[in-house]
């Protein structure tokens, strides 16, 4: 037998033991050992029933994306599912931790599903460019319904046990530990009660007009939130199949589809971002340490970062106090965090308990003094070198001398922040981006002086507060800035060539980008740019440099908070509309600096732009500033809404240039 699926008999119930860390992945050596341990338990006459249960953190999380890209090994996932579903003896599926993707598809080719509480469920394969291929597309509305299923295949969302059981994806739900001996006595009782099996692929759905109707609503919503990713449009097509064709054909097309999608360009762009990220998270080894624990942290200041960021701490049940300089800005940032939570309570993302809970983790202080315990202080004050070399000289004062000390400076020098200090070992970069309490991204930014331990501590931390960390060195706007900075100086340069804002936008828009980069400097203030390009040491001499932008910060043209920005807004709507006045200006601009001035395509917009990050990207990995290439596409993709099905600015022009 396979070593990483085993059986045992307790009486007349075989047990089934998948052993494949980290996350029981449908690897061939367990497909090949569940065909194995399946046909002995048929064989052995003693034994009336099987669960199947996985040792570890999780039940079966889903094929194994490693193998994806080679070439197929037999057995054959669907041809495994086949024979548990065909097995005249009923199969069990006991799950813990999250049945995801085959692991699901698994369990639904399973007669019963008993799941603990707390465990979740799903077919996730549309987040790595896939659909189902093992059946999910076909079982999973024959069992949950046509809506449930389209729900859930086109999201990819997990979905809560509890949830499970009502759309009859589970059977029975437990909140005892012991989910072996639990599982044992659900088969005694089935074999007890019931005579036949429920076998899914035998559950008839109709070709009725209601289920078209149901259909072609989610085809318009599905397309319309796709935007641009192919796979949740695959998974309909085949979800369609379970209800026009018989279930082998509708098995058949849907493994065609499946096939179809995993060569496909945005298939591996997204398979290269999961384990990118997971990447991410690994240091190298120079810098790998035991981290220490965080129980308490405090913030300094209680400005749109401050708050967010100590919604972070709070949202993860770690103790954080805020520190003001005065108490009325004090009671403003707690009062705004208050705000903050009772909305998302409003909007049905947060219970009162939640809100509850996470605001007695808030306190707040103007006192330094009130330091002497937290384990680390984040500074979240004024970008200025000033303000925040006398903040850290306190914090040497005030804080115990092996607390970490962290600035979320967004391109200060934080070597010469740290020289505020007696021991920079302990001082490092927390690149929070707004809103940080939503935003998936973490910059962790190392100066030479910083510990091992500190760095691993922080970026321990950051996965605890459920963030996308990246570890980057020091340097003018980091890895994040720096390159979006060169995104933004390529769409500056055209605006000065006739690019209008909008097409600027637009064009950005349709190539996949959440939003169009002037929309982004008006939404978040022309004038944070401006300001924090003054203090870049090394500017480039360039006159065209950022000159649009410049322009506007100029004239007070700031944006969204004053009406007029790239665009001009609505005072009582806030709709956007071209502002044919600042077209002008930025063309009389342009003419005085003697750009000449063309029509660019789309396409030209779009290469342009990507070219323009992914230049920077290879600039900031020769200087030493990232770890991999793929962290910075882990950048983009989680703070900069770079469409995930591009895989990133990096992975994306590597598979152009091959
Ligand atoms: N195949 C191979 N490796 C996998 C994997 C998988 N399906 N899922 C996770 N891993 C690996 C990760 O790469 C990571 O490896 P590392 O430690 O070497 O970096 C390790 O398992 C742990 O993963 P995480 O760091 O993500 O652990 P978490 O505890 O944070 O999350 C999880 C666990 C929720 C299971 C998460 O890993 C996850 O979402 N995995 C992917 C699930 C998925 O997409 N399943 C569908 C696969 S496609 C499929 O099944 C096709 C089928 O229809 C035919």
């Amino acid at each position: 037998m396979s070593q990483a699926v085993s059986i045992n008999h307790q009486d007349e119930i075989a047990v089934i033991s998948i052993n494949n860390p980290p996350v029981n992945a449908l690897s061939q050596a367990v497909r090949s050992g569940l065909v194995k341990c399946v046909s002995a338990a048929v064989a052995e006459q003693s034994i009336r029933a099987i669960v199947l249960i996985c040792t570890g953190r999780t039940f079966i999380a889903g094929a194994d994306i490693s193998e994806f890209g080679k070439p197929p090994l037999t057995p054959y996932l669907p041809d495994v599912l086949a024979t548990l579903e065909g097995c005249p003896k009923p199969i069990i599926a006991a799950i813990h931790g999250t049945a995801l993707g085959g692991g699901l598809e698994t369990a639904l080719a399973c007669h019963y599903r008993l799941a603990l509480n707390g465990s979740r469920v799903g077919l996730p394969e549309v987040n790595l460019g896939l659909i189902p291929g093992a059946g999910g597309t076909q079982r999973l509305p024959r069992i949950a319904g046509l809506e449930n299923a389209l729900d859930m295949i086109t999201s990819g969302r997990h979905v809560k046990a509890e949830e499970a059981l009502e759309m009859g994806v589970v059977d029975e739900l437990s909140s005892e530990n012991d989910l072996l001996k639990i599982a044992i006595e659900f088969a005694r009782k089935i074999l007890t009660r019931d005579k036949t099996w429920p076998r899914s692929s035998e559950i008839k759905l109709e070709d009725s007009s209601v289920n078209q109707g149901v259909l072609k609503n989610w085809k318009t919503r599905v397309s319309k939130k796709a935007r641009g990713q192919e796979s949740p449009l695959a998974a309909m097509e085949s979800i369609k199949n379970a209800i026009q064709l018989s279930f082998a054909e509708g098995l058949k097309k849907e493994r065609e589809l499946f096939l179809t999608c995993m060569a496909s360009p945005q298939s591996k762009a997204l398979r290269h971002i999961f384990f990118a990220e997971r990447a991410a998270a690994k240091l190298p080894e120079s810098v790998a340490n035991t981290p220490i624990e965080i129980r308490t942290t405090a913030i300094i200041g209680g400005g749109t970062m401050g708050r967010g960021i100590a919604m972070c701490f709070a949202n993860q049940n770690i103790p954080v106090k805020v520190i003001e300089t005065d108490q009325e800005k004090l009671d403003q940032a707690l009062n705004a965090i208050e705000k903050t939570y009772a909305k998302m309570v409003t909007s049905g993302r947060l219970s009162e308990d939640q809100r509850q809970q996470r605001l007695t983790k808030i306190s707040g202080s103007c006192n330094h003094a009130s330091l002497a315990q937290v384990d680390l202080v984040i500074e979240a004050a004024f970008e200025n070198l000033e303000v925040k070399h006398s903040i850290f000289r306190s914090l040497d004062q005030h804080c115990r001398p092996d607390a970490i000390l962290a600035t979320n400076t967004s391109y200060l020098d934080i070597e010469a922040i740290a020289s505020a200090v007696r021991e920079p070992s302990r001082v490092v970069g927390m690149h929070f981006f707004s809103p940080a309490h939503i935003m998936k991204l973490l910059e962790v930014v190392r100066i030479p002086q910083t510990s091992a331990t500190t760095i691993s501590t922080m970026m321990k931390l950051g996965k605890q507060l459920g963030k996308r960390t990246v570890l980057v060195g020091n340097g003018f706007g980091f890895a994040a800035n720096r390159m979006y900075s060169a995104y933004g100086r390529e769409g500056q340069q055209m605006l000065l060539e006739g690019v209008t804002p909008i097409q600027l936008d637009q064009a950005m828009k349709n190539w996949g980008m959440a939003m169009g980069p002037t929309a982004v400097l008006d939404m978040s203030g022309i004038d944070i740019g401006y300001n924090a390009r003054k203090q870049n040491p090394n500017p480039p001499d360039d006159p065209c440099y950022f000159r649009p932008a410049n322009l506007l910060a100029e004239r007070g043209y700031l944006g969204r908070k004053t009406g007029r920005g790239f665009y001009r807004y609505d005072p009582e709507t806030g709709l956007a509309s071209e502002d044919l006045e600042i077209c002008a200006l930025i063309r009389e601009e342009a003419l005085k600096l003697g750009v000449k001035q063309r029509d660019l395509s789309e396409n030209e917009i779009q290469q342009r732009m990507i070219k323009a990050i992914a230049t920077e990207g290879e600039t900031i990995m020769s200087e030493g500033l990232a770890t991999r290439t793929s962290d910075l596409d882990v950048i983009w993709v989680n703070g900069y809404g770079f469409p995930r099905w591009r895989g990133g600015p990096m992975h994306f022009s590597q598979s152009i240039d091959r």
